[in-house]
């Protein structure tokens, strides 16, 4: 099987990205971790890029037109798909027409519900009774491109943002790879 160029671009701690670097070691997982775009120096996750050797890049998204450098280094690493882990920045329709259908986005809420920022403490404040993440294609609408994979779970009533936070990360282990195996067995 050749293993689709991927790139994966994260501004925080990265557990998405590093459960996506094991889970591609797998020979018969579908991508290739080959680059990944951060643009917060600081960000924990860059430290997992260090680790297994994977190239990354730095960028900063105040910059006019940043989105065609990042361009010129996903061409360089002749990356056919992204996935956004975790990145605290809209891409814009450069980046959404050049890789058009080929990017995906994790969103930790059951979309179409809660999206933007602050799920949980939004979700808590309307007592609602189920959580969950979502993958999605990204478009060029905030958290609203067609749905790939949807994890759910039940919200205990001692459940406070924190330990959302860690029941919805722990299904999103167990999608986004899900929704990548899904995305290429139909191809
Ligand atoms: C995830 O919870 C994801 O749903 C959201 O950002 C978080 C990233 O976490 N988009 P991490 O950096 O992968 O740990």
């Amino acid at each position: 099987m050749v293993k689709k160029n991927t790139c994966i671009f994260i501004s925080g701690r990265g557990s998405n990205l590093k459960n996506l670097i094991v889970r591609s070691r797998d020979s018969s997982f579908p991508i290739k971790i080959s680059l990944v775009i951060c643009n917060n120096e600081k960000a924990f996750g860059l430290n997992y890029a260090k680790k297994f050797k994977i190239p990354y890049i730095l960028v900063n998204t105040k910059l006019k037109n940043h989105e065609n450098k990042v361009l010129v280094y996903l061409k360089k690493y002749k990356i056919s798909f992204i996935c956004l882990a975790g990145y605290m920045k809209i891409i814009s329709n450069t980046l959404i027409k050049n890789y058009q259908g080929k990017i995906i986005n994790i969103h930790p809420s059951l979309l179409p519900k809660f999206k933007g920022l602050n799920t949980f403490s939004r979700m808590l404040k309307n007592k609602e009774i189920k959580a969950g993440c979502t993958v999605h294609y990204v478009n060029n609408k905030l958290d609203s491109g067609n749905m790939i994979v949807q994890k759910k779970f039940t919200i205990n009533s001692k459940d406070d943002e924190k330990i959302l936070k860690k029941k919805t990360q722990r299904l999103e282990y167990i999608a986004f790879p899900e929704a990548i195996i899904k995305i290429f067995r139909k191809n």
